[in-house]
């Protein structure tokens, strides 16, 4: 039987911390589903589409991960894709209360969803989507902390 995981997020743009925690999930399923949260209460810097294409770039050719999106609840997504594992990453203490939120609500929308949690590279673990959009709009330099093409589409978005 393969294991298939779901990697759910915003992904607004992906990092080095995201591309970290899917290596290391390919270590452990036999496929991952990274899936891109449409969501309407959001307004995000980079559109659906453009996250899938900057999470294909980022991570290249890998016959074993899936780019999609969904909209509506993770638990019915999953589902959809008769998958029972939900991958998350936690990075510090200050993530868990919302992790462990949405795992128990997750959990309780379908009963069979576990939540799998993995932690980044030690250097990584302060990374996050918000921190590299605000970083990149106020000029800063976020290479190394992005796959080239985010950077670039970073740089796009906030000219000099
Ligand atoms: O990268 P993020 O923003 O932390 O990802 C959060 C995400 C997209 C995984 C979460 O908001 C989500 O699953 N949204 C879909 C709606 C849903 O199922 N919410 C949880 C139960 S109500």
């Amino acid at each position: 039987m393969s294991r298939i995981a779901i990697y759910p997020g915003s992904f607004d743009p992906p990092t080095r911390g995201h591309e970290d925690l899917i290596r290391r999930a390919l270590g452990m399923f036999d496929r991952l589903i990274v899936a891109v949260a449409v969501n309407p209460n959001k307004e995000p810097l980079f559109s659906v589409e453009e996250r899938l294409q900057l999470l294909r770039d980022a991570l290249g050719p890998e016959p074993r991960i899936e780019l999609a999106s969904f909209s509506g609840l993770l638990a019915d997504f999953a589902r959809s894709r008769d998958s029972t594992i939900v991958l998350r990453g936690l990075r510090a203490v200050s993530d868990f209360e919302y992790e462990f939120q949405m795992a128990m609500m997750n959990r309780r929308l379908h009963g069979a969803l576990e939540t799998v949690f993995l932690v980044p590279a030690v250097d990584l673990t302060y990374l996050s989507s918000s921190l590299i959009r605000e970083a990149a709009r106020f000029g800063a330099n976020v290479d190394g902390l992005v796959h080239p093409a985010v950077a670039d589409a970073l740089r796009n978005k906030f000219p000099a």
